[in-house]
């Protein structure tokens, strides 16, 4: 939530900081602004609306500086307005402050800065920041913003200029990610590395109360005890950064048609097929005390949270553990027993959903082995973690979730494989599964080859307001992923039910306006899938079904139905919901949304 670029050095900053905007926009898109310093003014340019809209607002504008800040909004303090985009200033406008994350205590400050006569512009909680700077600056901006930091309780990624001070921005740290970039005679910073990897691979991740002084020509970081820390330079090596549509209309498609490949990495190095056991380097150090694990708890958000709903069928499936999932955002506030005998894993895209950080930050203070399983490098939850497995799917920039879920479905199956294997699984067993694992990629390719079908059933539907989705077992959790798919990005309600619950309320809601799509593949739950659809059918209820070819009275009864090749139980899901994330997605395009970046979202949810 919210996107943050700075720029030091000498070359024109403005067109980096838009560039690294764009790129950061998936974060955030309520609103965008600048600070640069031009001739000792802060000259400060923000408009409502997408980076574009600044992009149109700063063309006419002749500004010349090389050093700045920036900042892609997802609004929670005040509305999205222009006197509420970030940059914030303080009462004389020579400072400015961008700001991902939330100050809980503003209020209190604000009330103490109004009375010593500091006059606040917006309702947002940053622009205290800049008021407090103000007040302790007595001509060291660095005296002054570490003084103001510890005042503030939160999360916050700060980036800071002073109109006084030639090419100095300060980046502070507290709960939301920020990277520096070290260049030759130029830094950067952002709040992911994919904003300035354009620019250098080389990398420091800050930690939590971290400080970086960026200068033209040198750099610092400090402590909050002011001591200057020796952080070590990571140098990025994946080719993930020229991200671009490549020809697809929106990058939820792309990433969609990207699966057979980001399964495969999900895999590829990962099986051992003389064993009929997968191999996982990152669980290697721990491997020893996830064998004595009492206790599974899975804590993620929501696409992510989903998976580990499916997580936990597969581990079941596999595994003598004792499995739980959790919504992180619940798992914080409850009294569960956590000791050294339970691992918690984190599932997340992006490493940096602040609910799941705080799930596992709990875990961690009760002793729990905590891992992750999560697609961006080197972010907070990788580095909490103890040990833990990478996606490695590449970016995932459209709001919506689809590659990484079946990635994350793929690892959640290679774990509960390693662990099922110390126990009851056997070679046979175990080399079925391997087997099947290997076929995803292909069987992926197939559905993606005949996406007409889901296209013309896609603009049957578009026009109708509410959509039940059922599926049972395994296929439970594809009924709430599919549904969020066609909520979030078409803003239709759809409602993700387990089928066996259907008679027990949401029968009543079935009638010829509410279609139903039934998740039924040809396993052991095809007879109560079949026995559900007629209790729709009898209600005059449509079915759009999602089954396998040979599922002739599913494909009968249904009004619709997706084909997908059959697997084995477990990873059937991961066919499954291909063709409803093409589904939602051709209906999101009827109606005109916009795919990418739907309203009110933002891709990483970094506040609680
Ligand atoms: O980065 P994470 O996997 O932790 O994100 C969790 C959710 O915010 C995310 O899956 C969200 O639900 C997606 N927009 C769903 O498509």
């Amino acid at each position: 939530m919210c996107g943050i670029i700075s720029y030091c050095g000498k070359r024109e900053a403005i067109p980096i900081l838009m560039d690294g905007l764009k790129k950061l926009e998936y974060r955030g898109y309520d609103s965008a602004g600048f600070a640069v310093v031009e001739n000792g003014n802060n000259v400060v340019v923000k408009t409502v609306g997408k980076v574009s809209n600044l992009e149109a607002k700063r063309a006419g504008l002749q500004i010349n500086s090389s050093f700045g800040i920036a900042h892609t909004r997802w609004a929670t303090h005040g509305k999205p307005s222009e006197v509420n985009s970030h940059p914030h200033t303080d009462c004389h406008n020579k400072i400015s402050v961008v700001h991902n994350g939330i100050i809980e205590n503003y209020l209190e400050i604000k009330e103490e800065l109004i009375k010593k006569n500091h006059t606040f512009k917006s309702e947002t909680d940053t622009e205290i920041i800049a008021h407090l700077i103000e007040d302790n600056f007595s001509g060291d901006l660095e005296v002054a913003v570490l003084k103001s930091v510890k005042r503030l309780v939160g999360t916050f990624g700060l980036a800071i200029l002073h109109a006084d001070i030639d090419h100095q921005i300060i980046i502070v740290k507290r709960g939301s990610p920020i990277i520096i970039g070290i260049g030759e005679d130029e830094y950067f910073a952002a709040s992911d590395s994919n904003a300035i990897s354009a620019y250098t691979n080389r990398m420091i991740y800050l930690s939590d109360d971290e400080m970086a002084v960026l200068n033209s020509n040198s750099y610092y970081i400090k402590d909050m005890r002011n001591q200057i820390l020796d952080k070590q330079i990571e140098i990025l090596e994946e080719e993930i950064f020229k991200e671009d549509k490549k020809g697809y209309e929106h990058y939820m498609l792309k990433e969609i048609y990207e699966q057979p490949e980001s399964i495969e990495n999900a895999f590829r190095g990962r099986l051992i097929e003389g064993e009929g056991v997968s191999k996982l380097g990152g669980l290697e150090p721990v491997i020893d005390r996830l064998k004595n694990i009492k206790k599974f708890i899975i804590v993620s958000c929501g696409t992510s949270y989903y998976a580990g709903l499916l997580g936990r069928y597969i581990f079941e499936t596999l595994t003598e553990l004792n499995v739980e999932t959790e919504l992180a955002s619940e798992f914080r506030y409850r009294r569960l027993h956590l000791d050294e005998n339970v691992a918690v894993l984190a599932l997340s895209q992006s490493g940096e959903t602040a609910d799941t950080l705080a799930a596992i930050k709990e875990a961690k203070r009760k002793g729990a082995l905590l891992l992750g399983i999560v697609n961006m490098v080197g972010s907070a939850i990788a580095q909490i973690t103890d040990a833990g497995v990478y996606n490695h799917a590449g970016p995932e920039i459209g709001v919506a979730s689809t590659k990484i879920y079946t990635s994350q479905l793929v690892i959640l199956t290679l774990i509960a494989l390693l662990i099922g294997r110390y126990q009851s699984v056997s070679f046979i067993e175990g080399s079925e599964i391997i087997n099947a694992i290997r076929k995803l990629p292909s069987q992926v390719s197939e559905i993606l080859k005949n996406t007409e079908q889901i296209e013309e059933i896609a603009l049957k539907y578009s026009k109708y307001r509410d959509f039940l989705y059922i599926g049972r077992l395994f296929n439970y959790p594809t009924a709430l992923e599919g549904a969020l798919k066609l909520k979030e990005i078409s803003y239709i309600h759809a409602e993700g039910y387990a089928a066996g619950e259907m008679k027990h309320g949401p029968i009543s809601l079935i009638d010829q306006n509410f279609p139903t799509v039934a998740i039924a593949p040809n396993d052991l739950t095809l007879d109560k899938m079949i026995s559900n659809i007629q209790e729709i059918k009898a209600r005059d209820g449509k079915i759009i079904s999602v089954t396998n070819a040979d599922a002739h009275r599913i494909i009968e009864m249904s009004d619709d139905a997706f084909t997908v090749p059959r697997t084995i139980d477990i990873l059937q899901p991961i066919l499954n919901i291909i063709p409803l994330q093409l589904f939602a997605y051709y209906i999101a395009r009827n109606r005109g949304c916009d795919i990418d970046k739907p309203r009110n979202l933002a891709k990483s949810v970094t506040v609680e």
